[in-house]
């Protein structure tokens, strides 16, 4: 079997997603496109660099990921580090003619992003893949959500409301990690969470035209942090700790007029106490509606309006085998999928495209579009009026 030498950058909590979806691609998929050798892990704390390369069976540890970018040896390069270095360390690896699977949100300001879609738009002409990992998308019942929209089943869609709601941050003795800060993260709740739920509103209804926003900080300050991994508030500081300024939302509300004509609303917080992964999907069609909860992650909701008036209403579609694409997993509906599967549906994409040398979906040009609705939306929140997403 071919195989593909695989360079990490960053070993936190998406360090190891990304090592979960390559070692399960093989595993999981038949035939599978290519097996990872896990060549070199950076993190620029050694001991966490130490630590990954012990535990996920990497060759080499490092803490400068250039040693990455100028091994002839790695094929792809997983970006899996804070936002404000994502576009630095891609835009090195693809012009060392690396793959480049980034995590999202593509970048922390608008000029980087576009540069990355810039590098990723030149590097494709030499046959270099590239994507932002954007998963949720990928998920298999947001995946036959999109095909009842392609094939007309629910009309012309009218309204898509969606939510990415968690509590982590809520407490605010949660620390003031990179998360909290506009220098590495560019934004809190939007650019983190709501940029996934952006990505899949234009993944179903297109592109977003113009947005009108309400954008929150309630948590002013935090317990300081200094440096290292964000821990999604799992650790927490006691209130006479030194305190600094949060400069990013805690909460980000608007609405949404699509190019399309339709009408929507996107929310995102990361302090609804009670909600841990609670993304949810509305479509309203012409012909129906469609409802998913990431919660629910293997079902989809669908109801249509040529149904008979006494029974009409949402009936419950269980993904299995017959949504998955290739040969993932497991056989039988309702055996269900997870986070862990969901990563490895992204690597076996990202893999399978560079084999086959066919760019895949979300790339750096469609992140570059989710980060210009961020722009638009934290513009609007500032002239409290809509605004075009340029
Ligand atoms: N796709 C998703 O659903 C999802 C979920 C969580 C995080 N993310 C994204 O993944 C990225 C990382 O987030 P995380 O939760 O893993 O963060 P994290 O804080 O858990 O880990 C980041 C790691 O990067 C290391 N690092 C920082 N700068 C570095 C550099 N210059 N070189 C090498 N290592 C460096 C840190 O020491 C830390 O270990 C962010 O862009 C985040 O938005 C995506």
């Amino acid at each position: 079997m071919k195989e593909l030498k695989v360079g990490l950058i960053g070993a936190g909590f998406m360090g190891k997603a990304h090592v979960v979806g390559y070692s399960n691609t093989p595993k999981l998929f038949a035939p599978a496109p290519v097996r990872p050798i896990f060549k070199t892990v950076c993190d620029i704390d050694e001991a966490v660099a130490e630590e990954a390369k012990e535990r996920f069976g990497f060759e080499k540890s490092t803490t400068d990921y250039m040693d990455i970018i100028n091994d002839p040896d790695i094929d792809i390069v997983s970006v899996c580090t804070p936002n404000d270095t994502h576009a630095e360390i891609s835009i090195a690896a693809l012009n060392a003619g690396k793959h480049v699977l980034c995590e999202k949100p593509i970048s922390n300001n608008p000029e980087d992003a576009k540069a990355m879609a810039d590098a990723a738009e030149e590097a494709k002409k030499k046959g270099i893949i590239s994507m932002c990992a954007y998963q949720y998308r990928r998920v298999p019942a947001v995946v036959l959500a999109k095909k009842f929209v392609e094939e007309g089943s629910i009309g012309e869609i009218l309204n898509i409301r969606t939510q990415y709601l968690q509590s982590w941050s809520a407490d605010p003795n949660s620390p003031l990690s990179w998360r909290f800060q506009k220098k590495y993260a560019g934004a809190g709740a939007l650019g983190d969470i709501g940029t996934h739920v952006i990505d899949i509103a234009q993944y179903l209804a297109g592109d977003i035209d113009e947005v009108v926003s309400n954008v929150r900080t309630y948590i002013k300050e935090r317990p300081v942090q200094e440096g290292g991994a964000d821990l999604l508030g799992t650790v927490k500081i006691d209130g006479d700790a030194e305190k600094a300024p949060v400069d990013v939302d805690d909460e980000a509300s608007f609405l949404v007029n699509f190019k399309s004509g339709a009408v929507g609303s996107i929310e995102a917080t990361r302090n609804a106490w009670g909600r841990n992964n609670y993304i949810t999907i509305e479509l309203h069609g012409t012909k129906g509606s469609i409802l998913f909860n990431y919660e629910r992650l293997n079902e989809l909701q669908v109801c249509f309006s040529d149904d008979p008036d006494d029974r009409r209403g949402f009936k419950t579609i269980y993904t299995g085998p017959a949504h998955y694409y290739g040969d993932v997993t497991w056989n039988i509906p309702g055996m269900n999928i997870g986070y862990g599967e969901l990563k490895t549906i992204e690597s076996y994409d990202f893999l399978k495209a560079v084999v086959e040398g066919v760019q895949p979906s979300t790339t750096f040009a469609e992140a570059y579009k989710v980060d210009r609705v961020c722009q638009a939306v934290l513009k609007s929140s500032s002239s409290r009026a809509w605004e075009k997403v340029q």
